[in-house]
């Protein structure tokens, strides 16, 4: 079967966004954010030229602005003492700390003062309940508090890690386990997840790549989307409702070097090109708060960026819901060197933009000063306090402040939740290799009646490994291991286990004992990788990316044995395994898949369910060539058709742009995955061989009519395999003789197709103004006359090429 065509293909059309709703949402919903969707098309004039469709959907689309609210804004404003004020833009961390801390301990009397409006890291409905009560029952004005918390890839039920769900490609099952997260995050009073983390990620050094949906703006943009969708649900005043927070505001993900909070630096094209397109998405889609980042931008941190916050953020987009600092990023502003005191710094935050200072206390400490000595003005602290006072109206925190205590506990883990969690594993494996070890099938998958199966590495058996890094409340004794599943399926006495060492050391004997345990085996499944905690996630970037410890030469003594290996590759990153990936003839990247770790996988090796995902990153071959993306530029001296596994010396060519030690292509490449079925893609084809930028220029500015030009671009899909099989198809566009040098593909539209050993399908994308759109040399969001190439594709590299022109 075929999904809708419209669905994810290019840019938000309008037919692409009618696609969506009737797919994704209920009925209810639908009539709702139609209204909002109408309401934006209407609200804004050709004039105004802004990107993509409206400003101020945010606004309208999270009903964070209805006039009722807005009087209750005002009524309350009124009666608040400048201190009182401040104390709503002040937010302390009461739990599990994610950073260095301030000390403080003192926030029941902060409370009772009024001197904080939000708390974050308190994760049960007791505790929060406990605070709630001060802000409500003792303050003087009994405004609530809200409580946040990184809800990332799940509360308790933990899902795949971020990077993995975006190897889904599939927003609807994204949206699901969103909901999931704030069902049971809002079970113990937290209403504000600090999520998605929507920063592109192009560099597997940096360890917030897990955290990613990787490197695509269109596809981080659909994963953004999902995500606020599934968190702030129906309606944010609903009680299971979390408001999101996508972040990190903006470019964190360019840290030079991966290195984390480094500096960054990217032109504004590449800015408004690449790295906003998701925060435009995720606000688009209603997410109600925002965080900034710790990293400075072209010199100026983003924690006190005018451009970024004031002029894009709110000025260009409209955004009415609160910008929060990221962790002390407002105190960094000192060691940034861009502030010498804690006035200062709180000074240049508020003046930027950022609201709620997150953790670092500066607000708390100067910001009344600042306005009573007259270096900040009160309507500063005002606009601040608005949003954060809107924001919580919207939560309905007035009419309901309390987690209800009895409920909380049955929320956890329901079994749909945990049904979702293995769905969801299941459709992130990435299977990088299947070949037949010498001839006759491939590896995998393993047949169900294997009776001698050996399972080795540091992977195989540790639950908490599993859950990744945020975890939220995720528990080990919740998760299932691979071990545990394989002796669910085969019976204990058919399962050899042998650990083989742990992730960053093995003794000798260890070693010889996986080696015994693989000798006496019929197939081998080997599970070796990172360290989910440790070693992904904030604050471990790794300037090398390959196995820990003596995982490689576990490998190489495990391969040489002869039998037939099958390595479950764990990571959260993509790993250069080059030995790896020619030796071992099956390679599955299962990431970290969460609770149903162990069911999910047995299921995909041995064939229950076949894997479907496909890479949302480039999957380099070693470490020196990050970054490595493929929607980079062409260069004026692309390596064309030079054999780049041949140095210069060996008579290749030297002046192009090339390595003179290492290919220019990746391992594998963006979008890539097999599957158990295989397939194989027709002509590329496109009803119209030109097209008018003209026409397409009114389409994206003229907001009141559909901004789709006519055009479909299709191509045959034929399984190839023996077995049925499911497909991402997708479709990539490059545009020349353009005033600014386009990507040699970007992705703009992806969907999955489900099809019969020997079917044939015609898949079809309808291809709206977006598609083609660029930011030009002026960096105004426009189409012009192009030659343009199209391809329908499996992948980021492959695929026939159509050609059509764009004229004046
Ligand atoms: C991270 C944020 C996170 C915050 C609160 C920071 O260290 O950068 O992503 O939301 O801590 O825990």
């Amino acid at each position: 079967m075929i999904l809708s065509a419209s669905k994810h293909t290019a840019g938000l059309t309008f037919n692409g966004v009618i696609g969506v709703l009737k797919n994704v949402l209920t009925p209810l919903l639908r009539l709702a954010v139609l209204t909002c969707f109408l309401m934006c098309f209407q609200s804004v004039t050709a004039q105004e030229k802004v990107p993509y469709t409206a400003s101020n959907t945010a606004l309208l689309r999270s009903s964070l602005g209805d006039a009722a609210g807005e009087q209750r804004i005002d009524a309350l404003l009124h009666k608040m003492t400048l201190e009182e004020k401040v104390g709503q833009l002040v937010q302390y961390s009461a739990g599990q700390p994610t950073g260095p801390g301030t000390g403080r301990t003192d926030y029941n009397d902060m409370i009772q003062k009024g001197e904080i409006g939000a708390l974050f890291n308190i994760t049960n409905a007791h505790d929060s309940n406990a605070f709630q009560r001060i802000a409500v029952e003792k303050s003087r004005l009994r405004i609530p508090i809200v409580f946040g918390l990184d809800v990332i890839h799940g509360f308790r039920t933990e899902f795949p890690i971020p990077l993995g769900l975006a190897a889904t490609w599939d927003p609807e099952i994204v949206q699901k386990a969103a909901r999931v997260a704030a069902r049971e995050a809002s079970a113990t009073g937290i209403r504000w997840a600090f999520s998605p983390m929507v920063d592109i990620a192009r560099d597997a050094r940096w360890g917030r790549i897990t955290e990613s949906s990787g490197e695509d703006p269109y596809l981080g943009e659909a994963m953004a989307r999902a995500f606020v969708l599934g968190y702030q649900g129906e309606r944010l005043s609903a009680p299971d409702s979390v408001a999101a927070c996508p972040k990190h505001f903006v470019g964190y993900g360019a840290a030079e070097g991966g290195r984390d909070y480094n500096s960054v630096e990217i032109s504004e094209h590449t800015l408004r090109e690449f790295y906003l397109p998701p925060f435009r998405a995720a606000l688009d889609a209603g997410a109600a708060t925002i965080m900034t980042g710790f990293n400075s931008l072209n010199g100026v941190p983003t924690s006190a960026n005018p451009f970024t916050i004031k002029q894009i953020l709110r000025k260009e987009w409209g955004f009415r819901g609160i910008v929060d600092s990221d962790w002390t990023s407002v105190a960094e502003l000192i060691p940034h060197g861009i502030a010498n005191d804690p006035a200062s710094a709180a000074r240049k935050a508020i003046l930027a933009g950022v609201e709620m200072d997150m953790v670092s206390s500066f607000y708390h400490d100067t910001l009344a000063n600042l306005v009573r000595s007259g270096q900040v003005p009160e309507s500063a602290v005002d606009e601040a306090v608005r949003d954060v006072l809107r924001v919580k109206f919207a939560l309905g925190l007035f009419e309901r402040p309390y987690a209800d205590e009895k409920q909380e506990a049955g929320t956890m883990l329901q079994p749909e939740s945990v049904a979702l969690a293995r769905a969801a594993a299941e459709r992130s494996f990435v299977l990088l290799k299947n070949s037949p070890l010498g001839t006759g099938s491939p590896v995998l998958p393993l047949s169900s009646d294997s009776k001698n199966v050996a399972l080795i590495g540091p992977l195989g058996d540790d639950a908490a490994v599993m859950l990744g890094s945020w975890s939220a409340q995720g528990r080990p004794e919740d998760a299932v291991t691979l071990r545990a599943a394989l002796i669910q399926k085969l019976g204990p006495d058919h399962l050899r286990y042998a650990k083989g060492g742990e992730i960053t050391k093995a003794s000798d004997e260890q070693l010889a004992e996986a080696v015994n345990t693989a000798r006496e085996s019929d197939t081998v499944i080997l599970a070796l990788g990172e360290n989910g905690s440790a070693m992904t996630g904030e604050g471990a970037s790794r300037a090398h990316l390959g196995l820990p410890g003596r995982q490689q030469q576990l490998l190489e003594a495990i391969v040489a044995t002869g039998k037939p290996v099958t390595l479950v590759l764990f990571s959260g990153r993509p790993l250069t395994l080059p030995w790896a990936f020619e030796h071992v003839p099956a390679v599955l990247a299962a990431w970290f898949p969460g609770v149903q770790a162990g069911p999910a996988l047995v299921r995909t090796l041995f064939g229950d369910s076949s894997p479907t995902g496909k890479l949302p990153v480039t999957w380099p071959r070693s470490v020196g060539q990050e970054p490595l993306y493929y929607n980079a530029l062409n260069t004026g001296r692309p390596a064309g058709n030079t054999d780049l596994t041949k140095p210069p010396w060996e008579g290749s060519d030297k002046f192009v742009s090339r390595y003179i030690d290492e290919q220019n292509s990746p391992q594998f490449p963006f979008g890539y995955g097999l599957t158990y079925a295989s397939f194989s893609y027709g002509p590329t084809q496109t009803s119209s061989a030109q097209l008018s930028a003209k026409t397409l220029n009114d389409g994206l500015r003229d907001t009141k009519r559909s901004p789709d030009s006519d055009l479909t671009v299709s191509a045959n899909i034929t399984n190839t395999g023996t077995r049925a099989g499911e497909e991402t198809v997708q479709l990539y566009v490059r545009l020349e003789g353009t005033s600014t040098a386009q990507p040699i593909r970007a992705l703009k539209g992806f969907q999955r197709v489900k099809l019969a050993a020997g079917q044939t399908q015609r898949v079809t994308f309808r291809v709206g103004a977006e598609a083609f759109a660029l930011w030009d040399d002026q960096n105004k969001y426009t189409v012009e006359p192009a030659r343009v190439k199209m391809w329908i594709s499996p992948d980021s590299a492959h695929g026939s090429e159509a050609t059509l022109d764009i004229a004046k």
